[in-house]
């Protein structure tokens, strides 16, 4: 059992990264997404409300599988470090996205592990001998397996993920989402159809965001979203009902919230090193064969 401080027991705040904050700073040492490539018309400039911007790219290697790649944004109305650390909590998909059955494979309860690497973390839950593996590249990305979204009725099967929450403010974040898709020829070509559907049933439905509200204000149960993007809603008010900036201060972090436990203490050590002016740790990019897993 541990249990971390708001402000952390040695008083770092790890959750704001405004200028001059020791996260701030932290985090201003990487490469951080900040826009859709396919979002920017070809020639206009894009003003960029963000940190002061870039280190090397890329900063994680690419899929090592053929696919069809597709990016989304998604803004939410929290602080990143809630999201960032829900995507590293495996057990929630049990509790949150058991309605609707997205996860169906992985609601059994794992043994939680993680270990610190040169590029991060990786994570591994464990059930009945079958290993599944998540990445987690310093500062703020997530890799891993998930299942489609609802709207699409399993089309593509489950997909890789990259899922980047890059601070807007202290109480805002934007996830960049990239995905690889495991679909060639006709079956990409079904799953484009498939697709197109999804994207009609998004317009029609509205963004997951206001429905996440809609949520949090208690006008609607999760039994009774219908929405393309039910896993999304789902997250998002978990996420962002925790208030803008989690209290932290009574948590009791358990067994399952190994991994977490693990990326604060790795943070601590490295803000204390910061903020004393030592020397930090050299993350690496991470080896291209290092893989997430579907373990099951
Ligand atoms: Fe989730």
């Amino acid at each position: 059992m541990d249990t971390i401080e708001r402000d952390t027991r040695t008083g770092f705040d790890l959750a704001r990264t405004g200028p001059g904050t020791l996260m701030g700073r932290f985090m201003r040492r990487f490469w951080i997404p900040v826009h859709r490539a396919e979002d920017l018309p070809q020639g206009h400039a894009k003003p960029i409300h963000i940190m002061e911007r870039a280190s090397p790219f890329p900063p994680y290697p690419a899929p090592v599988t053929e696919g069809l790649i597709e990016t989304q944004t998604q803004l939410v109305p929290c602080n990143w470090l809630q999201c960032f650390e829900n995507s590293m909590d495996e057990v929630h998909v049990a509790f949150v996205h058991r309605i609707g059955g997205s996860h169906s494979g992985i609601y059994d309860l794992p043994e939680i592990g993680a270990e610190e690497t040169d590029w991060g973390m990786l994570r591994t839950g464990t059930r009945d001998g079958q290993v599944r593996i998540s990445l987690h590249y310093m500062p703020n990305c997530t890799r891993v397996i998930v299942p489609p979204m609802a709207g699409l009725e399993g089309a593509g099967g489950w997909r890789e993920l990259y899922l980047a929450f890059t601070p807007i403010d202290d109480e805002t974040n934007r996830w960049f989402i990239t995905n690889l898709v495991g679909v060639s020829g006709a079956a990409k070509e079904t799953y484009l159809e498939k697709r197109d559907q999804y994207r009609r049933k998004q317009a029609t439905m509205g963004p997951a965001e206001e429905l996440a509200r809609e949520v949090m204000a208690g006008r609607v149960r999760f039994a009774e979203i219908e929405h393309p993007d039910r896993v999304r809603v789902q997250d998002i008010a978990v996420q962002a009902g925790q208030g803008a900036i989690a209290d932290r201060s009574n948590e009791r972090l358990g067994r399952s919230d190994a991994a977490i436990i693990l990326w604060r203490k790795i943070l601590e050590r490295e803000l204390r090193a910061m903020d004393q002016g030592r020397k930090l740790k050299q993350w690496k990019p991470a080896p291209a064969d290092v893989v997430p897993t579907l373990g099951f």
